[in-house]
């Protein structure tokens, strides 16, 4: 069942095609829209659900989706290779799909009617330290990063009307997901040392209060680019202290460490968090703090 942020008052929302409506992010998206609006488009690629449309970014069709004529106001872009080692190993097959197939379909929607928002990611920000404002210049230092930074630099020219939404770690509180928490308690649940870093910062966000802000900003008209982020910064040691302890598992399980103690973690940037001044200004919307969950999926783990 949907959960909802008790705390945000109901926005009538703008009929939005979800384009990449089976990934994590994008099927709370679609889920939502499709609750005003039964017959709103989502794709899937690899992953056939029902309701979902193929659609290939890397040969990019939008007029096949038929999005105007069916009342759909904006395209939003949740496709992407966003395994930040996959971007590193597979650099071309990634580029395809992040920036090329990307950036054609912006081209493609950039001469519609339709409103394209872009969901690019807090690893545009290099290792500067945190939080990074709207305006801060990107300096990625991973080639997911560069590659998101590089569809950031170009939409302005393709399509008047954008929004660029850079987004941090999103989770839920869905057991067995294996997003943000659920991955922390499953291992603390099997006994399993945690290895988490103090030194890695950002603002994990709860994905319906993502699905909420996103709604605030396409009623409000908004364009251009943004952060969108529950601001409270965490880092991911204190996230699975704050577990175990919820969890009363011993709290040796967790071993804090420095991220670069991971050799794989090599050039990743250790502070990813961000401030969101224009979302709080323009939006206000209510983020649910991480500690609220944190208590709900170690309930979801709880050892008998
Ligand atoms: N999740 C986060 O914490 C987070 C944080 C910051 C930014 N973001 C950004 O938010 C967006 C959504 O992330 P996510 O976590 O939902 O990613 P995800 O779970 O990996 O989902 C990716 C989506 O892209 C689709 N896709 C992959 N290759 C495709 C292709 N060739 N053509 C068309 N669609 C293709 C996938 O379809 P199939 O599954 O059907 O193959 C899936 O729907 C991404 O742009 C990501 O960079 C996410």
């Amino acid at each position: 069942m949907k959960e909802q942020n008790p705390s945000n008052s109901y926005i009538m929302p703008i009929k939005t095609a979800i384009i990449g409506a089976s990934g994590n992010v994008g099927r709370y998206l679609w889920r939502s829209y499709r609750e005003a609006f039964p017959d709103c488009v989502g794709t899937s690629f690899s992953n056939p659900g029902d309701g979902l449309t193929f659609f290939d970014i890397r040969k990019p069709d939008l007029a096949a989706l038929r999005l105007e004529a069916t009342g759909h106001k904006a395209i939003l872009i949740s496709s992407a290779k966003p395994n930040i080692g996959y971007c590193e190993e597979h650099q071309e097959a990634a580029r395809a799909v992040n920036v090329e197939g990307t950036l054609e379909l912006i081209r493609q929607a950039g001469r519609t009617s339709l409103q394209v928002i872009f969901f690019s990611t807090d690893y545009v920000f290099g290792n500067r330290p945190g939080p990074h404002d709207d305006d801060e210049a990107p300096r990625p230092t991973t080639e997911y990063g560069r590659q998101k930074a590089a569809v950031e630099e170009a939409i302005a020219s393709l399509a008047e009307n954008h929004l660029v939404l850079r987004l941090s770690k999103i989770f839920t509180a869905v057991k067995g997901d294996r997003t943000l928490l659920d991955d922390i308690a499953s291992s603390l649940a099997a006994g399993r040392v945690v290895r988490a870093a103090r030194d890695q910062i950002f603002c994990p966000t709860y994905v319906e209060d993502l699905v909420q802000a996103v709604g605030g900003i396409q009623a409000k008209g908004l364009r251009g680019r943004m952060n969108v982020a529950n601001p409270a910064r965490w880092s991911r040691a204190d996230a699975a202290i704050a577990m175990a302890k919820a969890m009363r598992v011993d709290p040796s399980l967790v071993e804090v460490i420095s991220l670069y103690d991971i050799p794989s973690m090599a050039g990743r940037p250790l502070d990813t968090s961000m401030a969101c001044p224009r979302l709080i200004r323009e939006v206000g919307p209510t983020f649910q703090p991480l500690e609220t969950f944190i208590e709900r999926v170690a309930a979801n783990w709880a050892i008998q």
